[in-house]
Order: structure tokens, then C-alpha cells, then sequence
């Protein structure tokens, strides 16, 4: 007859248990560390930051080992992350094996309390539907033109009149925090069909502006983690970090449900807005909330980052912006602005030095995927499944044998070909990404970048204030923002003509 366990039993099994618990733990931990712990001259100089006594940033260092290896891809063992600036590679990456490479999850899971199911954290069924939705809103050849108007009007109601009392003032600006508020202005308009000027809001805009520049900084520093381990815990406790991001999110969220509420009040069956055509398909109001911030976030700080960089080059370069004034005027005449979207497309030399200034400073300086299955990318390098590949735009702008020997000189002549535009290979120029998730708002943004630039150009000049010649330092975050601002003195120009008469001589 079998007896039943006696007390002595039952604490043998429950210690039993709690060992097999505990040497697990340990055996996991030590594995893990394993792959965190690599003794390679490169992992040493990335976890004790050694790098920081020789380069402004953390991209200007890769950009430096890109450029020595001589596939100019690198592995960061203890990060588990393959970069590359091979123009080959990202065209595998981002096209002929695109469904090896998503985001992916442990991608998704950064970014996830940011940016929740927006089109930016998702891959499959969710990513192919939001890009659909917004790809027949964004594709129409009409957008162009409806996007220049909204952006003009932003531009002559608010951009010039806030320069125009700077000027007489004779204060310093921060250039980036005006065009970070004018970008947010421009997108909720364009995208939403609201001007945030009109929002019930429970606070003021520029807490929400905060928050999302909050949030965009302590996601992109989670990825820099050696291990998630570190920031999971840190979120489980509601701590540090953690805590702060939790409460930007929870703000962001807040302009976010009243976006959706202003939305609803207005109507939108009719509405020709992004957001409108989302909520005749979606009831589920996070899913709606999710959309927003990735739109936020792809209209918002990418273009007040490229208008940023453009404005730091220009007021560098005389030659360059005579250039530009000197071919504005041939186009648009003693006009302060363009008038039509068609003056827009015929500035070539303009939308040459924009590219050719996002080429030196994309706002998205690199973006990463996840490797599902092992492959091997073109230059022969072997990605082991679960490895993270970021391809590196602020590299490859440094590349030689992708732009030759003055690559490092800001030089737009080098997108013209008998003074017309001349599109590259977009995977030498990943800026807006490439192949099958190419940016949807790239024209949209073109027309923005333009706009601003020759209308501000024409009416005033931008004089860098001490301190801002250095080459920038960037903060970490999501998109590239100078980490002490763009200050500059703004000057009113004298009149159109004799503008171009004298910048003509230093041509
Ligand atoms: C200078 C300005 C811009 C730059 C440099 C830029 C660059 C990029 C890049 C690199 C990506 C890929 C990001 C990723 O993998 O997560 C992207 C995606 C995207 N961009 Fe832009 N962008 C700009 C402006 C805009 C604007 C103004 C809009 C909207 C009106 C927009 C809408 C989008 C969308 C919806 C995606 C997601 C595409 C997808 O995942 O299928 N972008 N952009």
C-alpha cells in the first residue's frame, strides 16, 4: 500500500523546486552575460565609452570603423548588432530579402509603449494596412499641391511674423525650436486636418512637445543598452528612466485622444485628412492613438532636423546660398515666397542642396531591422538569426567610394546634371529608406523643406551665433537633433534685388 508524502517529503519537493528555479536563473544569466562580455577593442571602447575621447558622436565613431573595415560592415558583439554603410547590403536588406529583415520584435518591444501599433513599430497584416491607408492619401498627385498651400500659409501667418519681431529685437533664436513648433503646426494640419493652436487642451503645447521629445529620447536609449534586461526591470519598478518615460507617454497620449475628439466634433466622413480616412475604417481608439504618434513623429522631427542641418550648412556657405538666391530669383521673380507648387519643382539647385545637406546629416542618422532566419548579406558577411542590422545613412554620407574624395564638403553641384536634378541609387542614399518601405511622406516633406528654406532665405539672413561653428553634437534620440539648439542672430534682408546684385559678386 503506498503511503501518503510526509512533511519531510513535501519541503524536499518545494526546495527541490525552488533550486531547479534558481540554477536556471543562474545558467541563463551566465549565458547571458557571455554574449554581453566580449573583450574585442571595439565592445571595450562601446561599453567603458571610450569612443567619446575621440568623436563628437556616436555615429561620427562608427562612421570611422565603417570606414576602415573593408566590407565597411562591423559587428558590435555586445550588442549583437551588424552595421553597415555597403550600398549592396542595404539593397539586400531593404529589398531582395526584405522578409528576412522586419523591425521585429525585440524592435517592436523598444518602442512599443511609444509608439504602440503605429505604422513605424509593426510589420505583417498591421503594417501593410496602415501603409495602404496611407499610401492612397499620401500617393495622390494632389497632396503635393494641397501640402504647399497648408505649409505656405503656415509660413506667412506664423514662421515670418515670429522672425520678423526676433529681428527687430535683435534677439538670439534657437532656429531648431522654431522649426520643431512650425513642423508640429504643419503636420497636425496636413495630416489631421487640425491646427493645435485650437486644441482643448488640458495643458499648454509645449509640454506635449517636451514629452514627445522625452520620449523619443529615452526609447532610442533603451536600444543602447547592452541588455534589455537592465530597462525591463527599470519599467517593472517604475523607476529612473523609466518612470520619466512613463509619464511623457502618458501626456502624449492625452493630445492624442483630443486630436481624435476635435476630430469627431468636426466630422470626418468628408474630410479629406489622413486621420479622417483611418477613422472610417477604425473604431478602436488606441489603434487610432497609436497612428497618430507615428505620424507625429514622422512629420514633426524629421523635417524641423533637416531644416536644422540645411540652415547650419547654408549660413556656413555664402557661395552656396548666393546660389540658391541667385536661381530663387530667376524663378519666383521679386516674390518674397513661391506662389505655386509648379515654381517649387524648378528649384533645382535648392532641392540639390537640401539633399545634399541630408546627405551629411540625415535626420534619421541609421535604422535597424532583425534578422529572422540566418542569411548572408552581399558582401559575404554571415547574420546570424535574432541578430539586430542597422544600415547607417550618416556613414555612407562619409563614404568615399560611394561620393568621392570631397565627401566630406558640402557641395550641392554634385546632385546636378546641366543644372537639372539627378536622382541616385536610393541605396546609396537610404535617407528616406529604401525599397518596400520607402517613406511615404518623402514629396510631402520636399515641398516643406523648399518652402521654408527659399522663404526664409529671400527675407532674411541667418548669422550663427559663437560656439555654433563646431560640428554639431548631437543628443540621442529617435531623429538627429543638436544638442545645444541652433542659436543664430536673424537678420531682415534689404530688398529683393539688390540682394541678388550683391550676393551675385561672390559668386
Ligand atoms: C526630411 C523628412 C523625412 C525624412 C528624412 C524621412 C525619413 C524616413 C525614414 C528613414 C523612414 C523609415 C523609418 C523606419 O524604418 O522606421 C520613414 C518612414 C516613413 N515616413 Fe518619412 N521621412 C520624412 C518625412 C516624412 C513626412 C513629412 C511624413 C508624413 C507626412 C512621413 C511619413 C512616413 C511614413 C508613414 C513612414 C513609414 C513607412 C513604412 O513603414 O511603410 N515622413 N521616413
Amino acid at each position: 500500500m503506498k503511503s501518503s508524502p510526509s512533511f519531510h517529503d513535501s519541503w524536499f519537493f518545494i526546495f527541490f523546486f525552488f533550486f531547479l528555479v534558481v540554477l536556471s536563473l543562474i545558467i541563463f544569466f551566465v549565458l547571458k552575460l557571455r554574449v554581453l562580455y566580449c573583450t574585442c577593442e571595439i565592445c571595450q571602447a562601446y561599453v567603458q565609452s571610450r569612443w567619446t575621447s575621440h568623436f563628437p558622436n556616436l555615429c561620427d565613431w562608427y562612421a570611422h570603423l565603417l570606414k576602415n573595415s573593408p566590407t565597411r560592415t562591423i559587428h558590435i558583439h555586445v550588442l549583437n548588432n551588424t552595421i553597415t554603410a555597403n550600398p549592396d547590403n542595404v539593397e539586400y536588406i531593404l529589398k531582395t530579402r526584405f522578409d528576412n529583415f522586419p523591425k521585429g520584435k525585440p524592435f517592436s518591444v523598444i518602442l512599443g509603449d511609444f509608439l504602440g501599433r503605429g505604422i513605424f513599430n509593426v510589420d505583417g497584416d498591421s503594417w501593410r494596412f496602415q501603409r495602404k491607408m496611407a499610401s492612397l492619401e499620401l500617393g495622390r498627385v494632389s497632396i503635393r499641391a494641397y501640402s504647399f498651400e497648408v505649409v505656405n500659409q503656415e509660413i506667412d501667418r506664423r514662421l515670418t511674423p515670429l522672425l520678423e519681431s526676433v529681428c527687430t529685437r535683435n534677439e538670439i533664436l534657437d532656429l531648431q525650436d522654431v522649426f520643431r513648433r512650425f513642423s508640429f503646426d504643419s503636420i497636425c494640419r496636413f495630416s489631421f486636418g487640425l491646427d493645435p493652436k485650437c486644441l482643448e487642451l488640458s495643458l499648454p503645447l509645449s509640454k506635449f512637445a517636451v514629452s514627445f521629445d522625452l520620449a523619443s529620447k529615452l526609447s532610442a536609449e533603451r536600444a543602447m543598452f547592452a541588455s534589455p534586461i537592465i530597462w525591463k526591470i527599470k519599467r517593472l519598478f517604475n523607476i529612473g528612466s523609466e518612470k520619466k518615460l512613463n509619464q511623457a507617454i502618458k501626456i502624449i497620449h492625452i493630445l492624442a485622444r483630443e486630436v481624435i475628439r476635435q476630430r469627431r466634433k468636426f466630422g470626418f466622413s468628408d474630410e479629406k485628412d489622413l486621420l479622417s480616412k483611418f477613422m472610417t475604417t477604425i473604431s478602436d481608439e488606441t489603434y487610432l492613438r497609436d497612428i497618430i504618434v507615428s505620424f507625429l513623429l514622422a512629420g514633426r522631427d524629421t523635417v524641423a532636423s533637416a531644416l536644422t542641418s540645411f540652415f547650419w550648412l547654408v549660413a556656413r556657405h555664402p557661395v552656396a546660398e548666393a546660389a540658391i538666391l541667385h536661381e530663387a530669383y530667376k524663378v519666383i521673380g521679386l516674390n518674397k515666397g513661391p506662389t505655386s507648387y509648379e515654381q517649387i519643382k524648378e528649384l533645382h539647385y535648392l532641392h540639390a542642396a537640401i539633399y545634399e545637406s541630408m546627405r551629411l546629416y540625415p535626420p534619421i542618422q541609421f535604422d535597424s531591422k532583425f534578422c529572422l532566419e540566418d542569411d548572408v548579406l552581399a558582401d559575404g558577411s554571415f547574420v546570424k538569426k535574432g541578430t539586430r542590422v542597422t544600415y547607417h545613412p550618416y556613414a555612407m554620407g562619409r563614404m568615399e567610394e560611394i561620393w568621392g574624395s570631397d565627401c566630406l564638403e558640402f557641395k550641392p553641384e554634385r546632385w546636378l546634371r546641366d543644372g537639372v536634378f539627378f536622382h541616385e541609387n536610393p541605396f546609396k542614399y537610404p535617407v528616406f529608406q529604401a525599397g518596400v518601405r520607402v517613406c511615404l511622406g518623402k514629396e510631402i516633406a520636399l515641398v516643406e523643406l523648399k518652402s521654408v528654406a527659399i522663404s526664409l532665405l529671400r527675407r532674411f539672413r541667418v548669422e550663427l551665433v559663437d560656439g555654433q561653428e563646431d560640428k554639431p553634437r548631437f543628443s540621442p534620440g529617435l531623429t538627429a537633433t543638436f544638442r545645444d539648439g541652433l542659436r543664430v542672430l536673424v537678420r531682415a534682408r534689404s530688398s529683393v534685388s539688390s540682394q541678388i546684385i550683391n550676393k551675385n559678386e561672390k559668386l
